[in-house]
């Protein structure tokens, strides 16, 4: 059993054994990862320092005791309600991340159909197979059945036909995405509005990843289908700060046309001996940090400082999208609208290429098979990584290369097989035996593409529990 130790250390012991921690850590200044990080340079990471540090002990739990919380969190939304355009009466909370703003949409969705709509007793939400894992885990949590809906194979936009059959008298929320995470796809959000009306249901865009960043690419004259407040039917808007507003993570926002609807997000409780309750996130207790370092970030670029991001992320884009169907055997899957662009083959083995980019110092994300999307290698573009396109394209059209003349040798086939009917239950029984085939019993491998294979193979649910063993090994 591993316990505190009995003697404190010091602040310059700690500093260092903290340094020390990361040394295995993902850069995230350097401008080689294409997943994960959003960093806008040493200036802004430094407001972001500054504010974080200056609120991390502040509680909003209580917006009456903190009152420059309810000040920064007012001016933050209301920011941000301007740049979606919302009408006058619109409304937002600000939240810890994606997934909660996404999943107190579902949440919102719920309780305000169970508030109107009394029949509706087993509530169901109409999903794209594009839309983010969040909305799942909003199903799960707050007992709403996901009712998937295709994407056209070759545009990856939410088929309008199968969302108008699905509808029913159980449906309680639409969800579209802009864009969505996987091929940075814009969904037809004004038909999808124009169906929501008929059908007098709240339409919920995500846009987590997308929303800040494609109206300021429209400000820079692109042409970016409309997805905001300006389309009618559309009922709320979660739009992440800590992505391409560059703030410290942990900061996102849920806007809503209705402050109705907010109200059924919304929880209060006066049902036991402490104080009274009432939350408009998940969290209860929360650090004043990140909304702090949000409105820092924001207040310091302005509009001015997102368009010169902006206009790089664009360029940058731009470029890859240009040159990467160029590389022979590599193509985009679909029509980004903005800097998510996810690079399939049928020619070389695209897990292989991740391995080869990650050798040379670049982080990409490997996606695996669902619906009609097919593996691939995903890319993020930001302020940080747009200015490393020229060097990244060299090393891709080297790796691809590679990847052509010295393929990785593929999982065998009859390995292949027994994963592609592997059970939950038989995996669990068989999870030691797996990791060991797959060589890792001792920690996950540098190069991961024959593990990537594997787990592709995997039916969803298998692929659900292995990811649940795994964490659980992670964290004894
Ligand atoms: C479209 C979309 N929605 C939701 C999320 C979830 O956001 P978070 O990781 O901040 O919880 C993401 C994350 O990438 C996203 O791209």
């Amino acid at each position: 059993m591993n316990t505190l130790p009995q003697e404190g250390l010091s602040r310059d012991a700690i500093d260092t054994a903290l340094d020390e921690l990361r040394a295995e850590d993902l850069p995230v200044d350097d401008g080689r990862a294409w997943g994960y990080v959003y960093d806008a340079g040493p200036e802004v990471a430094a407001v972001q320092k500054l504010a974080l540090t200056k609120f991390m002990s502040l509680n909003g739990l209580d917006p009456t005791v903190f009152p420059s919380l309810e000040k920064l969190e007012n001016e933050v939304v209301g920011w941000c309600l301007a740049h979606l355009h919302a009408p006058e009466q619109a409304v937002g909370t600000f939240t810890s991340g994606g997934t909660e703003s996404c999943m107190l949409a579902v949440k919102a969705a719920r309780d305000w159909a169970r508030d109107r709509r009394p029949e509706t007793t087993a509530p169901q939400m109409i999903l794209p197979t594009t839309a983010h894992a969040a909305f799942h885990k909003g199903a799960s949590y707050f007992g709403v059945e996901v009712v998937p809906v295709s994407v056209d194979p070759d545009t990856f936009q939410a088929n309008l036909d199968e969302v108008r059959a699905k509808i029913n008298d159980q449906t309680i929320l639409i969800v579209g995405s802009a864009a969505g995470y996987a091929h940075g796809v814009v969904d037809p959000i004004e038909e999808l509005g124009r169906i929501a009306e008929e059908h007098a249901l709240p339409l919920h865009v995500d846009g987590c990843i997308g929303g800040f960043l494609l109206n300021l690419f429209e400000e820079l004259g692109e042409d970016v289908p409309p997805f905001d407040f300006r389309v009618p039917g559309v009922t709320s808007i979660s739009m992440d700060l800590h992505k391409y507003a560059f703030a410290p993570k942990g900061s996102s926002v849920l806007l809503v046309r209705d402050p109705e609807l907010r109200r059924a997000q919304y929880f209060a409780c006066a049902s036991w001996s402490g104080y009274s309750v009432v939350n408009a996130t998940m969290q209860s207790t929360k650090s004043g940090g990140p909304l702090a370092g949000a409105w820092a970030v924001m207040r310091f670029l302005g509009k001015e400082g997102y368009l010169r991001l902006a206009k790089d992320i664009l360029a940058a884009t731009k470029q890859l999208l240009e040159e990467i169907p160029k590389i022979e055997g590599l193509r985009v899957l679909g029509k980004p609208n903005m800097g998510l662009i996810a690079i399939a083959s049928d020619a070389i083995d695209v897990f292989q290429l991740c391995d080869e980019l990650g050798e040379r110092g670049w982080f990409v994300v490997p996606q695996l098979t669902f619906g009609n999307s097919p593996r691939n290698m995903h890319l993020a573009v930001e302020a940080a990584n747009a200015h490393k396109v020229p060097a990244f394209l060299e090393d891709l059209r080297a790796c691809v290369r590679l990847c052509r003349e010295r393929p990785a040798e593929p999982p065998p086939a009859p390995v292949l097989q027994m994963a592609g009917s592997l059970t939950p239950e038989a995996l669990r029984s068989s999870y030691a035996e797996l990791m060991k085939m797959v060589g890792a019993e001792g920690g996950l491998p540098k190069r991961r593409g024959p593990i990537n294979h594997i787990i592709d193979a995997l039916p969803t649910e298998t692929k659900e529990e292995l990811l649940k063993q795994f964490l659980g090994e992670l964290f004894q």
